[in-house]
């Protein structure tokens, strides 16, 4: 069904972290891109102000929420939105931090894709966000809550590589893998990933025809690479021509986009985390999915 048309104006409110991904959302939208003040105290506490006028309009706050200084802004961004008089405020979070925290694994932890949920819902009218660790997390919220997977722009992208093959480094990245593989009209593939450790893990041996090929690795997060470069080392030990390294969110902690850099012929990331790999741009998808929102 079509979405209804939100009427009134929309207004885009970028974060400091989103700030390029706001100015795309907003020209691709056809919405108005408020300027905004983000600084820090003295204290190291986040300053925010919104230097627009939004009685009466649809806001939507564009920021990713880690790490931590960037949620603390995020929130504040929605309770400046609401204090400004806007009509309705919309949460986009590019990259939802805390998302892979969504259970309890040891007693004592908190469930903390929850809590970030419990937070936003209680300063938003509606939450958009894009490729989440698990889309079990959007039931956390308690609004509507939408999940984009940017499709068209990674198998744009990735056609203009021309990959032979999408690689899943875990079951987990599969369904991803294999909506993008289609839409690049290549094979695709998976393999099974045990985590050792917090930077570690263990790929187990599967023959994947890969030889003389131009494989791309795709997966939801890279963090400390150590996925990524695990997956990499067992294609080219089968003898694959060409390995790129993809994923949406860059987190690249460590040194890690180097260590990729020196294994991969090519690193890919979205700018749902604004870095020198964000070649592609979630933009559009986002867009799309503001378009369903109600009015
Ligand atoms: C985990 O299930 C995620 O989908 C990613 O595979 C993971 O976060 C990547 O982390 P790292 O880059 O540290 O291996």
């Amino acid at each position: 069904m079509r979405p209804e048309a939100v009427p009134g104006r929309v207004i885009v409110v970028p974060g400091s972290a989103s700030r390029g991904l706001g100015k795309r959302l907003a020209a691709c939208s056809g919405a108005a891109l408020a300027a905004v003040e983000s600084r820090r105290f003295p204290d190291g506490e986040a300053y925010v102000r919104i230097d627009h006028d939004l009685r009466g309009e649809n806001v939507v706050v564009v920021q990713t929420t880690a790490p931590d200084a960037n949620l603390v802004e995020h929130l504040l961004l929605l309770d400046a939105a609401r204090e400004a008089g806007a009509r309705r405020v919309v949460s986009v979070a590019p990259y939802y931090g805390y998302s892979r925290q969504d259970k309890r694994f040891r007693d004592g932890e908190p469930v903390s894709a929850r809590a970030v949920a419990r937070s936003i819902s209680g300063l938003a009218d509606s939450f958009v966000t894009v490729d989440i660790h698990a889309d079990s997390a959007l039931s956390f919220f308690t609004v509507p809550a939408a999940n984009v997977t940017p499709v068209g722009p990674f198998a744009e992208y990735l056609r203009s590589l021309r990959v032979d093959l999408i690689l899943a480094p875990d079951k987990g990245a599969l369904a991803r893998s294999e909506m993008i593989a289609r839409a690049v009209g290549c094979r695709w593939e998976h393999l099974e990933k045990r985590r050792v450790d917090s930077e570690h893990v263990t790929l187990t041996p599967k023959e994947l025809d890969v030889r003389g090929r131009r494989v791309a690795i795709v997966d939801d997060i890279i963090s400390t690479g150590g996925t990524i470069l695990a997956a990499t080392k067992a294609l080219r030990h089968q003898g694959a021509a060409w390995v790129a390294a993809a994923c949406t969110h860059g987190l690249f902690i460590g040194g890690a986009l180097d260590k990729l850099k020196e294994a991969c012929d090519h690193v890919i990331a979205s700018d749902s985390i604004d870095g020198p790999a964000s070649v592609v741009s979630v933009a559009v998808p986002v867009a799309e999915a503001l378009k369903a929102e109600p009015s």
